[in-house]
Parts: structure tokens; C-alpha cells; sequence
């Protein structure tokens, strides 16, 4: 097995970072776009149902209405809605003997992902950058003051954050999933971030909030702010969420579940 440094894995992650410095100059390889939809026009057709027995119940209009929110209300979010997402994204629901299997799945229960939040207006928490710790459900207070200007900086100077109630911001220890499955262990710590996004963008729309996902950041950028030895952990994911001022996007059409598009 070779050491963390050695891995394609790492250097595919460090080949695919933005700089700040260097994001203008980036060449992408010329790929030919393809079509959305797959379509098998010689295939057998099965309908399927379009409503369904919980079609009334609140897991269908959670993922009917969840829309990738990025303009949000002055109104803080309360601190037991926070509590909320974080467990719903992250924690902790069952144990055995050698495992503490969470909310979320992770390839080999290894959960490599750890959570950070920069709290802007939490009814009950000081602004501040936190780290969540699911083992005694609460927060590490890192630092005091709002640190949005600087999250959204990270992350490609995208403003709308900046008035996001809170920000998440999902690391990976790659350690913990390298360790085991070498280079496939990277595929496992970004999809196990995709998880626990989905779960966290679910859990705000049932809270009445809006979230939108992030991936677009300055690696090295959200690295430092979070303090991170980026040799070992660093920058997956983030979403910004806060109270929906908007419901649906403009422009939007709204279909009916199932609807044939
Ligand atoms: C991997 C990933 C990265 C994304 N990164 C960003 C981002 O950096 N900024 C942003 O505004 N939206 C981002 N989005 C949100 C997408 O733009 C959004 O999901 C897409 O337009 C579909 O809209 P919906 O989420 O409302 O269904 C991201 C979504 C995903 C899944």
C-alpha cells in the first residue's frame, strides 16, 4: 500500500483544485457534450406510477420542492433547526461493537467525512466557525465572528453565501478511507459527502429553509481558513443554507410527480 502522498488518488485531487492565482489559465481537455437522457427507442416501454401510496406524505413534497436556494431571508435560523441537519446529515444512530453507523451511509462505515460550519445568524449560537463533533453531539467553537465574507471568498468570491445563515463545509480525513481501500478509497470519501449533502439539503426544506450545494471553492483557500494540514484532510464539499425567501426558483414550471418531461 502506498503512503497517502504516493496515491493517484491525492494527485488527482491536487490536479483538480482551483488557485486563485492559476484558475484563469486552466485548459479543459475539448469533450463533446452529449445529450441529457439515454433513450432506448426499441426498448420494451413499462409505465410506470406516476402517483404512489406516499404520494401524500411529507418524503414526496420534501423532494418535490427541494430547489437549490441561494437567496435567503434576514431571519436567523434556530439553533434546534441547526441541530436538526446536522443530526439528519451526520448523526449518529446505531452502534455495534467496532462501529457508530450514522445517519448517513459510508463505504465501510469509515465515515471519513468530518463537518465544519461558518454560523452567521443562528438564533442561540455566537457567530463563529464550528466544528461538529457527532460522538458527544455538540459543536467546537474554532473561532468567534462571522466568517461568511470569508467562506464565500473561498469559494470562488460566490456572494450569495455571504448571506447564508450558516455555511457547511465537508472535509475529507483521507487517511481514514485510504488506509483501507488505497486509490478507490478517494471515489468513497466524495460519495459519502454526497450523502450526507442530499441528506443535509432534505433536512432543510422539512425545517422550511433552503440550501444550496457547493463544490465550486479555492482548495487551498478553505484548507487554511479551516485550519486544516491539507496533507491529511482537506476541502469535499459545501452548502449554504438559510430561510427561503423565495420557494421557487423564477421561471420555474412545477410537474406533477412522475411527470414525462
Ligand atoms: C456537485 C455539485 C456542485 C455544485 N456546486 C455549486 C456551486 O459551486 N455553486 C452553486 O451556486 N451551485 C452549485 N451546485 C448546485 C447546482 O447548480 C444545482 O444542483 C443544479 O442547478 C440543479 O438545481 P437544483 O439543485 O435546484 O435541482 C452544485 C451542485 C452539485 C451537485
Amino acid at each position: 500500500m502506498p503512503e497517502l502522498e504516493e496515491c493517484s488518488g491525492i494527485r488527482y485531487l491536487r490536479e483538480s483544485a482551483y488557485d486563485r492565482k492559476t484558475i484563469k489559465q486552466i485548459t479543459r481537455p475539448a469533450i463533446a457534450q452529449v445529450k441529457t437522457f439515454k433513450e432506448y427507442p426499441d426498448a420494451p416501454k413499462i409505465e410506470l406510477h406516476r402517483t404512489w401510496e406516499l404520494s401524500q406524505s411529507k418524503i414526496t413534497s420534501l423532494l418535490q420542492n427541494r430547489r437549490s436556494l441561494r437567496k435567503y431571508g434576514k431571519e436567523p435560523i434556530k439553533l434546534e433547526e441547526l441541530a436538526f441537519m446536522l443530526w439528519a446529515s451526520q448523526g449518529i444512530t446505531a452502534k455495534s461493537a467496532h462501529y457508530s453507523f450514522r445517519t448517513s451511509p459510508s463505504g465501510g462505515a469509515l465515515y471519513p467525512i468530518e463537518t465544519y460550519l461558518s454560523a452567521n445568524r443562528v438564533e442561540g449560537l455566537e457567530p463563529g466557525l464550528y466544528h461538529f463533533d457527532p460522538q458527544n453531539f455538540c459543536l467546537d467553537q474554532l473561532s468567534k465572528g462571522d466568517s461568511t465574507k470569508d467562506v464565500a471568498a473561498c469559494c470562488l468570491d460566490q456572494n450569495f453565501m455571504v448571506n447564508a445563515a450558516v455555511c457547511f463545509m465537508w472535509t475529507g480525513v483521507l487517511r481514514r478511507c485510504l488506509s483501507k481501500y488505497g486509490n478507490r478509497g478517494m471515489r468513497y470519501v466524495i460519495l459519502d459527502a454526497g450523502h450526507i449533502c442530499q441528506n443535509l439539503l432534505t433536512a432543510a426544506e422539512a425545517t422550511g429553509n433552503g440550501a444550496c450545494p457547493v463544490a465550486a471553492f479555492y482548495d487551498n483557500e478553505m484548507n487554511t481558513l479551516l485550519g486544516l494540514d491539507a496533507a491529511e484532510e482537506t476541502a469535499i464539499y459545501a452548502a449554504a443554507v438559510g430561510k427561503k425567501q423565495e420557494i421557487k426558483g423564477e421561471g420555474l414550471k412545477l410537474l406533477k410527480t412522475g411527470a414525462a418531461v
